[in-house]
């Protein structure tokens, strides 16, 4: 997982901020190795001037905070930012049209200010303003903003209707597609509510309290310090190219994409043999009396870090391929386990979204008493056919987990 610090846009947008002030907050972006600055675009020259030969990048509000400024006013103020160094475009949506129904004219809005900055190679987030918005209106927004080419879609502008919430990003989330990112930003302040954030799907946090925020507690154990993980997953459906396999390549394409590596073993492939509770590997430090292939998977155990199962929801429970691995798992010397946490896919055919209870809580019980935290767990209702699943938002979802692990 990236590092926390590479999430965060240290962000000064109030009106009494002067040209000192951009100047601290561009020294405590390079000294912390924030992602970007936030800023006016009036102090997009003086943000350049500061942030000479650092990484840290220049995004600009704009049409800020209200949105309602005429498209051309936002087209100027895109390219004059731009111009003076803004790799990243922080528009206003104009939300007010968008309530009222006037879809096509917020989709040209944005389209205007997304052909600007584009003209420099500069991206485009669009803010929506979510407080001011119903569910209904958040999705109408993500997916105008999608389509005019924006790459993020933006909770809040921390000057209007409330700021970002867990249930927003969600629902942002899902609303686009696995290239438009999400920014979470508006009365982020601690480390807990950004993480929480990350966790619901937002890529970049949006604070003024970014130094407050990657500050670890004293002791604490920090996800983001680490490198890339190594992560064994188990396919547990019999069929190579079903609604499993899609679900499990969703998540594996996020986790690369990530730096992560991962070992794919299809146990419905392999030879292992059920458990027979014969004992031999309590008394012989862990080693199985059957030596087959369930040997090449419990030697993961001892050197990645995570462990995803993925299997179709078989009469409530895991299949019979895959649960034969699991008690295969009793000889596991836990203590010498270097695999922490743990993950759940999987696809079935009904539409009632209690079905798969039965097997989270067996998957939750198995790897409480193994030692391994629950990392997620990602279902998709109504797959019944190879194929079902394609354009599910579970598979939008498998893909972020594999990305933020
Ligand atoms: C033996 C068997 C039992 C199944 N039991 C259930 C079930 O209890 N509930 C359900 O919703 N789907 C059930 N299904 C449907 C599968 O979960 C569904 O077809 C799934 O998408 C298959 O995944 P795959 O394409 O990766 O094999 C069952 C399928 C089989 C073959």
């Amino acid at each position: 997982m990236k590092k926390l610090e590479k999430y965060i846009d240290h962000t000064l947008l109030k009106p009494t901020a002067g040209i000192a002030d951009i100047q601290k907050l561009c020294e405590e972006a390079k000294e912390h190795g924030f992602y970007a600055v936030c800023v006016n675009s009036r102090f997009v020259p003086v943000a350049r001037e500061a942030l000479e030969g650092s990484d840290v990048k220049i995004a600009s509000v704009i049409g800020f905070p209200l949105g309602a400024m005429s498209t051309e006013a936002k087209v100027f103020e895109t390219e004059n930012a731009c111009q003076n160094g803004a790799a990243e475009i922080d528009m206003v949506l104009e939300y007010g049209l968008l309530k009222e129904g006037h879809k096509q004219a917020v989709f040209d809005d944005v389209k205007a200010v997304v052909d600007a900055a584009a003209k420099y190679g500069s991206i485009v987030k669009v803010i929506l303003e979510t407080g001011a918005l119903t569910d209904g209106e958040i999705v109408d927004a993500c997916k105008l903003s999608e389509e005019a080419g924006a790459a993020f879609v933006k909770t809040s502008t921390g000057f209007g209707a409330g700021g970002a919430t867990v249930h927003a990003v969600e629902l942002m989330r899902a609303s686009v597609g696995p290239n438009v990112q999400v920014k979470a930003s508006g009365g982020i302040r601690d480390r807990e509510t950004a993480l929480a954030m990350i966790k619901a799907g937002a890529d970049r946090i949006g604070a003024s309290a970014g130094i407050e925020i990657c500050k670890a507690a004293e002791g604490e154990d920090s996800p983001f310090e680490e490198g890339p993980k190594n992560i064994l997953v188990l396919m547990g459906s019999p069929k190579m190219s079903g609604n499993t396999a899609a679900l499990a390549d969703a998540f594996c394409r996020g986790a690369e994409a990530a730096g992560h590596k991962v070992h794919v073993f299809n146990v419905a492939n392999m030879n292992i043999h059920p458990c027979t509770d014969c004992r031999y590997c309590s008394e012989h430090g862990g080693a199985c009396v059957y030596q087959d292939d369930m040997q090449q998977i419990l030697s993961h155990l001892y050197t990645d870090d995570v462990i995803v199962f993925a299997t179709p929801v078989y009469f409530y429970g895991f299949t019979a391929q895959l649960k034969t691995a699991l008690d295969r798992m009793i000889c596991v010397r836990t203590s010498a386990m270097t695999v922490k946490g743990s993950i759940l896919l999987s696809p079935y055919g009904d539409t009632d979204t209690t079905v798969p209870v039965p097997m989270v809580d067996m998957y939750k019980a198995f790897t409480g008493y193994i030692g391994w935290e629950n990392l997620g767990v990602v279902t998709a209702e109504n797959c019944m056919d190879p194929g079902d699943i394609q354009g599910h938002k579970a598979l939008v979802k498998a893909e972020r987990l594999g990305r933020t692990l």
